[in-house]
C-alpha cells in the first residue's frame, strides 16, 4: 500500500498546490512511483498546472479518474486539497492519510491560523501523531523561518526541520506548468531555482 500524504491548511494560498506538485516531483526523481491527486478543481490547482506546460513527470489525477487498483501500486500518493476545508472533510482526511502536511507562512496571522487547525487535529491522538507543519515561503534572509518553527514547536506542534524558502522560481514554475527544477536557466524567474529545488528534495527525505 502507498504512503498517503495529504496537504491541507486552514488558510488559502499558503502554498499547498506548489508544495504538492514539487514534493511529488521530488519523490519521482528519487525513483519512487508517485501520484498526485488533485482534490481542488479551481484555478490554481495541480491539474491545471500540469495542463499549462509540457506535462509533469508523474500522473496528476482528479478524484473521478482515480483507479483504486492503480493507486495501490504507487509508493506514495500526494493529495492536494482545496483551501479552507470543512471540519468534516478534515476528519475524513485524518482517516485516509498516513501523514497530514500543513504548510504555514511565517506571519503572525498565518501562524495563528495554523495553530487553530493543529488544535483541531490534536483532538484525536491518532490524527495528532500523523500531522506535521512545514514552514513555507520563508524569507531567504533573516531568521523568521527558524523563529516560526520554534514558536510552533513550543506550542506542541510537530514541525518539519526543513524550511521551504520563498523564491520566484516557484511562481514561474506554476506559470510554465513545470517544476522549479525545470524552469529554463535563461528565464528571469529561474534565479535560485536550484536552491528552491534543494529545499523540496530535503523536505521529501524528511517525510519518506
Ligand atoms: N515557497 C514559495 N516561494 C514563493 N512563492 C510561493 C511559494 N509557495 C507558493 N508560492 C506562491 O504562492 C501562491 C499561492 O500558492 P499555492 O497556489 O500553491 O497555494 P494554495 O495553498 O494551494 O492555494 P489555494 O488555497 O488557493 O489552493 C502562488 O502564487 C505560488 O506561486
Ligand atoms: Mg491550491
Amino acid at each position: 500500500m502507498p504512503q498517503v500524504i495529504a496537504v491541507t491548511s486552514e488558510k488559502g494560498g499558503v502554498g499547498k498546490s506548489t508544495l504538492s506538485v514539487h514534493l511529488t516531483g521530488a519523490f519521482q526523481e528519487r525513483g519512487l512511483s508517485a501520484v498526485l491527486v488533485d482534490e481542488d478543481g479551481r484555478v490554481g490547482s495541480a491539474v491545471r498546472w500540469a495542463r499549462r506546460g509540457p506535462g509533469l513527470p508523474f500522473p496528476v489525477l482528479e478524484p473521478e479518474d482515480v483507479k483504486p487498483k492503480k493507486l495501490r501500486e504507487a509508493d506514495v500518493v500526494i493529495i492536494d486539497t482545496e483551501g479552507r476545508p470543512k471540519r468534516k472533510e478534515l476528519r475524513l482526511l485524518g482517516e485516509r492519510a498516513d501523514l497530514i502536511l500543513v504548510p504555514s507562512g511565517v506571519s503572525m496571522l498565518e501562524l495563528e491560523a495554523t495553530a487553530e487547525l493543529m488544535n483541531f487535529f490534536h483532538e484525536d491522538p491518532q490524527t495528532r501523531r500523523r500531522t506535521r507543519v512545514v514552514v513555507n515561503r520563508v524569507p531567504p534572509i533573516g531568521k523568521a523561518g527558524e523563529a516560526a518553527r520554534e514558536d510552533l514547536r513550543e506550542s506542541g506542534v510537530t514541525v518539519c526541520n526543513t524550511l521551504v524558502r520563498s523564491y520566484a522560481a516557484y511562481v514561474r514554475a506554476a506559470e510554465l506548468g513545470v517544476l522549479c527544477r525545470d524552469v529554463p536557466t535563461r528565464d528571469q524567474g529561474a534565479e535560485r531555482a536550484a536552491q528552491a529545488w534543494a529545499d523540496i528534495v530535503t523536505l521529501s527525505r524528511e517525510l519518506l
